[in-house]
């Protein structure tokens, strides 16, 4: 089976023979890697034959690329006009306090990835926050700290199914 940069290796040969597929070839680089690190970008500037600058400015100009591992819950809050004049803010203020994180950071655990976006189209639900796929609408500052710990009790929960399943029958039951 092939290595990640042994699969980038033919993204690279499939992409690089077209011209105008850096976009492409990036998408693919963060689907197999989860980010785009500083290494595999000194790896494909190597490979493509193009300045490092010019890679290390696409990543971070469109905001789909990730320069740093991803937690495993992304939580987005729109901060688009909609979901701003029903005061966004004030919510991505709470999550940040609530996680002690700033935008684009993740948390220690590698549990939740903060950031704030533009319109995600649910105008109607304004203010919306996701969490990797699930949606809340018309979010409040006092609603925060409950969403984020849905997420550590499901944690808690798939970690406990996961030792009952696999490993000690015997372990302690999950908190509610
Ligand atoms: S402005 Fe937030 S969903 Fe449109």
């Amino acid at each position: 089976m092939l290595d990640k940069y042994g699969r980038l290796d033919k993204v690279i040969k499939v992409y690089s023979r077209q011209p105008g597929q850096l976009i492409r070839i990036l998408q693919q680089a963060q689907e197999i890697f989860g980010y785009i690190s500083p290494e595999v970008q000194a790896y494909l500037a190597a490979r493509l034959n193009l300045p490092l600058a010019e890679i290390a400015g696409v990543v971070s100009f469109y905001s789909l690329f990730n320069s740093e591992p991803k937690g495993k819950y992304t939580i987005s809050i729109c901060l688009g006009t909609a979901c701003y004049v029903k005061g966004s803010q004030e919510i991505f203020r709470a999550f940040k306090n609530e996680l002690h994180l700033d935008d684009d950071d993740t948390t220690v655990d590698g549990l939740f990835t903060l950031r704030s976006t533009r319109c995600m189209g649910a105008c109607g639900l304004a203010p919306v926050v996701a969490v990797n796929d699930d949606i809340y609408g018309q979010v409040k500052a006092v609603d925060v700290a409950a969403i984020i710990s849905r997420y550590r009790k499901k944690e808690l929960a798939d970690d406990y199914e996961r030792q009952r399943t696999y490993q000690d029958p015997a372990a302690a039951p999950p908190p509610h």
